[in-house]
């Protein structure tokens, strides 16, 4: 069992196989936290920090204590209402509508298999995969029940948190800030890794000093968002990739949320992360219950890549789900580049056929297939098929197509609508508006509300005449615009509406894989504006960037293989010059790019030229053969883009027999001196062959001297080296 309670010392322990995890119920019932760190046993209390502290109060249960404060003993969950001025984790409002609770240790259970949470995504396991700790916390005075939620992966070092919480009283609470975890640290001194951006640039990576005050990222935009992805990473001042101590927090949860690290008056570090607060106000009446969406945490003592690693395969083995989830995904042409709005039929047939001799297996008919959409003004929440733009019916497109021998996909975007459509016509309530002001659009399109069951419900059965109908393998489920107006109808609590969209885009997800298991849902918001752990447990693979430039890419991908597999990545070879930001790369640095995801193609392959549709075809094949080791392999990063003339990026296959090195120029000077990539995870004491040249390499001079790369003149050159173990 991975989850021990010591009765003598009431301190529980979580042990991963590197990693524990521990609190301690105090003498007053308080629940602090003790120690996240390397795997250890005994019992760590003696870190905990008692001194008089001026301006920081005692509980009542303290007597004339004065050196027991919750503003200064790190808690397992702060809360509003004891004394502790830094970050809460809670805040509540009681009947009488004061501000604050006091949360005390009531009971707990421990039980193998890890806990569910309805409506919600989370990670899964087997029974003998996982265990659950649930610890309930009360306050007396209010009536409210925290459950605090841990789930222990032993085997990917991941420990996983929720609460669940229940008005157990007979008057109203409000929930106004209900984060999920919060991680306390007595000593240390630490950086910070965000992942910001904007739409078309995704998960830069930043990385600044933890000092005094709060380093905050978040989204009130009722997505996930291209600004800042829910996930954080904490680390020591001299973490590397391959050495230091560092722990990441990542939301498994689509909407909005905040993350924060702050740092307080004696130095210590709390780190928080959850829903966010701004325009949430959660009311619970009596016997009611509200579940704050899950964390994943990881922790690794030496650096960056095995963090990484942990997080890789939690995704990949315990969030993703389903048919696709262990399966390569079919290389897919997608008709958005190389059309737009303007195809009919024969156009998507043209671009299969093409395709097809290069090696794709799946034609996608992005933006532009239903209603009267010919642009981005209209059209939007109308799923019949445009048979008039087309020239014939959906099911006789894909028939065709299927007869290429090719599967066909199409994109939706269930969630918005435009002012000219049917649908809005008949039914203007539909949308996120605020009674009395005409709400903000953003493409042209207005947000359905989707906190309301009927709304959804009416989506989901369009989209099944569609469905039911046609033999789809292949649905793009994109979402171009933030929420602005947040009112629904349907309650008269505004405060959690947001919550309830997001419920609401989960379950009609959760209806379509059930109804339809076997067709491959690819998540996308504009390219990554909603890249996170809740959508990949529907969408085994989500568009990482509408930015397709290969160079651009390189860096969106560098940030986002943080948190996120290269299974989970979608990343297509597009033409040059580049449609977002007119550069010119050369072809084989475009595909090897994308060859750090799923793969496909967003170009017209007609447009190509011979020497190209050789190039691709011949490269497409290697990728088919490279896929299950990108897949499944161990990823490493080679270089930091941000500092480096070259970006480069390694792959290892479990037993470490096989290799794949990727490098791209991304700098080019006057006598360049030589790139030497220091190499890494290969078995020490081997020879490794070079696929390619035959040449043998001693891995252990691999990992410490480097493999130079070539100096060519020219802009943006790129090298996938193949080894294999002799
Ligand atoms: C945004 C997506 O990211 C693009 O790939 C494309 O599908 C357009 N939307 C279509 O409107």
């Amino acid at each position: 069992m991975s989850v021990v309670y010591d009765r003598k010392t009431s301190a529980f322990t979580l042990h991963t196989e590197r990693t524990t995890w521990q609190m301690q119920v105090d003498p007053y019932g308080f629940l602090l936290h003790l120690y996240y760190g390397s795997r250890t046993d005994g019992v760590m209390d003696y870190l905990l920090p008692f001194a008089d502290r001026g301006f920081s109060g005692n509980p009542d249960e303290a007597g004339a204590d004065r050196t027991y404060s919750l503003d200064v003993l790190p808690q397992e969950y702060p809360f509003w209402g004891q004394g502790d001025y830094r970050s809460p984790a809670l805040i509540i409002r009681d009947g009488a509508g004061t501000f604050g609770c006091s949360l005390k240790y009531k009971h707990h259970t421990i039980q193998s298999g890890k806990y569910s949470l309805p409506g919600l995504p989370a990670v899964y396991a087997d029974e003998n995969e996982a265990d659950t700790l649930i610890i309930t916390l009360e306050d007396d005075a209010s009536g409210l029940k925290a459950e605090l939620l841990y789930g222990v992966l032993p085997s990917c070092d991941i420990i996983t948190r929720a609460v669940r919480f229940t008005n157990q009283g007979n008057r109203r609470i409000v929930l106004e800030r209900a984060f999920t975890t919060s991680l306390d640290f007595t000593g240390g001194d630490y950086d910070v890794v965000t992942f910001y951006g904007r739409h078309a640039m995704e998960r830069s990576t930043q990385r600044v000093h933890a000092c005094h005050g709060i380093r905050e990222i978040s989204s009130r935009r009722g997505m996930s968002s291209h600004q800042y992805n829910p996930m954080l990473i904490l680390a020591d001042r001299d973490a590397s990739e391959d050495s230091g101590r560092c722990w990441s927090m990542q939301f498994v949860y689509s909407g909005s949320f905040k993350g924060l690290v702050e740092t307080d008056q004696f130095n210590q570090t709390r780190m928080q992360m959850g829903l966010m607060d701004d325009l949430f106000s959660c009311p619970l009446a009596p016997g009611e219950v509200f579940i704050a969406p899950e964390v994943i945490h990881s922790f690794s003592s030496t650096g960056f890549s095995s963090l990484s690693h942990n997080l890789h395969s939690c995704i990949r083995k315990h969030v993703c789900r389903g048919y696709w989830k262990d399966r390569v995904r079919p290389v897919l042409i997608n008709s958005w580049e190389a059309a737009y709005f303007d195809f009919n039929a024969d156009t998507i047939l043209r671009l299969a056929r093409s395709a097809s001799g290069l090696g794709a297996e799946l034609v996608v008919m992005d933006d532009g297939w239903f209603g009267t959409r010919n642009n981005d003004c209209e059209g939007l929440g109308d799923w019949q098929t445009n048979e008039k733009k087309l020239g014939c019916s959906l099911k006789e497109l894909a028939e065709r197509i299927n007869k290429l021998n090719m599967r066909f996909g199409i994109w939706i975007e269930p969630e918005m609508v435009n002012e000219r459509s049917r649908l809005f016509k008949e039914h203007p309530d539909w949308v996120l508006a605020v009674p009395g002001r005409k709400p903000v659009r953003s493409r042209q399109q207005l947000v359905l509300d989707f906190s309301r069951k009927d709304v959804v419900d009416a989506v989901f059965s369009q989209l099944c005449t569609v469905f039911d109908d046609v033999p789809v393998d292949y649905i793009k489920w994109d979402c171009n615009r933030s929420v602005a107006d947040i009112f629904s109808h349907d309650t008269a609590d505004q405060g959690k509406v947001l919550y309830d969209y997001m419920l609401g885009v989960y379950r009609l997800l959760e209806m379509l894989l059930s109804r339809y298991p076997h067709i491959l849902i690819e998540g996308c918001s504009g390219g990554g504006g909603r890249f996170d752990a809740g959508m990949l447990y529907y969408t085994p693979q989500i568009w990482c960037s509408d930015n397709t430039d290969a160079i651009d890419r390189l860096y969106i991908q560098y940030g986002t293989s943080f948190g996120y597999p290269l299974s989970v990545t979608g990343s297509h070879v597009s033409a040059c010059p580049n449609g977002q930001n007119g550069r010119n790369t050369p072809l084989k640095t475009r595909i090897l790019t994308a060859m750090a995801g799923t793969f496909g193609y967003e170009l017209d392959p007609d447009k190509l030229s011979e020497e190209e549709r050789i190039i691709i075809k011949n490269q497409t094949a290697l990728q088919k053969e490279l896929a299950p080791l990108i897949r499944d392999g161990f990823y490493y990063r080679l270089t930091d883009p941000m500092v480096s003339p070259v970006c480069a990026w390694e792959i290892v296959s479990e037993d470490r027999s096989e290799v794949l090195l990727f490098a791209v120029m991304t700098e080019l000077h006057g006598n360049m001196p030589v790139s030497c990539l220091r190499m890494k995870g290969l078995q020490p004491g081997c020879m490794y062959r070079e696929m390619q040249t035959g040449k043998l390499f001693p891995s252990d001079a691999l990992m410490d001297a480097g493999l130079p790369l070539p100096c060519e003149p020219g802009e943006y050159h790129s090298y996938l080296f193949h080894f294999k173990c002799n």
